[in-house]
Parts: structure tokens; sequence; C-alpha cells
């Protein structure tokens, strides 16, 4: 069955493939209205759940219209709508929605509900995000920075603030994808040691280097995130800004990168905080880039998994 639970995951080779299918299809229907199907309808006839415990705007509206290109069907859940979030267990929500549909993708909190989903679904099951992990973004990402800059592979990428999922997808994709990794912030949120150990263990280089300056110096690509996550606790937010006010990605920074160095950030972004509108809206930056690359890089994630 192919999952696509997180990065490490997954066949390297299986998602090296899958960005070059997404580049093709992203390049076979350019220049033609958001709603035109694909001349390639590899989803005709299937039916895709997407599951939503948590908000979103990209995740939700680009497998929408990723599936209707390809010629399926969505449904878009809410958990709490569900019986799910009313007492139903995970493993009987998989079985029951295995029987109507052909793929479930669920954004939720614990990795473990993922993981229940998938080992009880007979279907496919895609991680949306979760509290530990988000690699549909990374995806996205990787595709962004090759469009631009071509290979990713032997390029430095200097993750600024929190070590949180979107972090730890990126970590785990320097060991897919063969590109340097260095963490800047506060030690107290620094990424989860277990997903930096297992990278290491698989040959990526990660550097952990508290000092934002010396960090992002040489850096092909600097990406930041929203300093207080979907999971994290809004009482946190004051002593979370405060620790990582110091790692705000500002044009500063940025001039500390190398000339050509790419910006990315997930989004939604808080303005001000994590970075500021100067390295938003600037001239390195291609976050709008990375939420039209959700679409394409997801549109091969979903062929990946029916096999279609
Ligand atoms: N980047 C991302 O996943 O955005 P949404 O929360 O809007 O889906
Ligand atoms: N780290 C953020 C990503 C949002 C797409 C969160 O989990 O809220």
């Amino acid at each position: 069955m192919n999952h696509f639970l997180d990065i490490d995951r997954t066949d390297p080779a299986a998602l090296r493939a899958m960005l070059d299918q997404a580049a093709a299809m992203k390049a076979a229907r350019a220049g033609r209205p958001r709603g035109a199907r694909d001349d390639e309808q590899p989803l005709q006839g299937r039916m895709v759940a997407l599951i939503f415990e948590k908000p979103s705007t990209r995740t939700r509206v680009s497998f929408d219209v990723g599936v209707r290109q390809m010629g399926g069907e969505s449904l878009v859940l809410s958990g709490g709508e569900m019986q799910l979030g009313h007492g139903e267990s995970i493993a009987d929500t998989a079985r029951v929605l295995s029987r109507y549909v052909d793929l479930v993708m669920i954004r939720t909190f614990q990795e473990a509900a993922l993981h229940d989903l998938a080992a009880h679904a007979s279907v496919p099951v895609i991680n949306g995000l979760t509290d530990r992990s988000h690699p549909c973004q990374i995806m996205a990402d990787l595709l962004t920075y090759e469009e631009h800059r071509g290979p990713v592979t032997g390029r430095k990428v200097v993750w600024a603030g929190d070590g949180n999922n979107v972090c730890a997808s990126f970590i785990q994709a320097a060991a897919a994808f063969g590109f340097a990794f260095t963490f800047t912030g506060p030690e107290a949120h620094e990424p989860d040691p277990e997903i930096v150990a297992a990278a290491r263990g698989r040959g990526a280089r990660i550097e952990i280097e508290r000092d934002p300056q010396t960090a992002v110096a040489g850096a092909d690509l600097v990406v930041t995130d929203t300093w207080v996550s979907m999971h994290d606790g809004a009482e946190s937010r004051a002593a979370r800004h405060a620790a990582l006010s110091p790692y705000r990605v500002n044009e500063a920074l940025m001039a500390r990168a190398r000339p050509d160095a790419l910006f990315m950030h997930c989004l939604p972004a808080h303005r001000g905080e994590e970075a500021t509108d100067a390295v938003l809206d600037g001239p390195q930056s291609v976050i709008f880039d990375e939420a039209e690359n959700r679409l394409h890089a997801q549109k091969a994630i979903m062929r990946w998994c029916l096999d279609v």
C-alpha cells in the first residue's frame, strides 16, 4: 500500500519521481484556467476524502482542486462534524471510509492518529500535516526550489525560528535529497533530537547553530514558519515570541545568505513576526510559488498513492 505518511517513510527514488512528474504535469497545463481538466484523467472514477481536524486554506483547496483537475471527486470533511470527533475510533473510521473512498488525506494532531488510520485503512492515506510533520509542504517547497534554481542536492538550506513540524519534514528531506540543513533557533525550540539523529544516521548533514547570522552565511535557501503552530497552546504565545524574536528573518539576515538565495515560508505568515514584509514580499521570496506548487506536488503524490 502506497501510504504517503512521511518523507522518511517514502523511498527517495519515489520522491524524486513524484517531483519530476509534478513538474511535467504543471508544464502540461500552463496557461489554462485553474478549473480546466488535465489532458490525462488518472483519477477518473476515484473518490478522495479530505479530513481536517485543524484549519487549512492551502491544503484544503489545493487537494480539492488537484483531484478535480485529474478527473476525480472529492469530499472535504471536518473532523468535528464526523463521529470521529465524538468518540468513534480512528480504526473504525478507517475501516468505514475504506468502503466508500479510494484515498484518504488527513490533517490531524497526534502522529499516532495518522498511523492508526493508515494501519486500519484498506486504501492509501496521505499526511496533510500532524503536530510532528508536514511532508506535502516539503515536496512543494523542493519543487519550487528546483524550478527557480535547479537541483537541490548539495545546496545549503537554513531554517530560522521554531523547530516545528514543517522543519521536521525538511530535516527528513535533507537525507532523501542530499542537501545540507542548518537549524538556527533557541535551544528550547530545537527540532526533535530523534528526527535529527535519524537524518544524520541516513547520511544527512544537519547542523544546529545558535547564532542566526553565522547560520545563514552561504545559504542557498532561508526558510521560516510561524512561531506558534496550531498545536501550540495560546498561553505559550508570549514566551515563544520572546524566545524566537532574535530569529526573525529580516533584510539584514537575508543579506548574509548567498546573493541568489531564495526565501520560503509555508504560510500562513504572521507578518512582522517570523519574517518582515520586506522579506516576504521581497525579490528573493517565492512564497506564492510554494503555495501554488502544493497543487502540483500533491497531484503527483496522489498518483503515486493510487499507482495511476
Ligand atoms: N501551508 C499550509 O499547509 O497551509 P494551510 O494550513 O492553509 O493548509
Ligand atoms: N507549523 C504550522 C504550519 C501550518 C501550515 C502549524 O502546524 O500550525
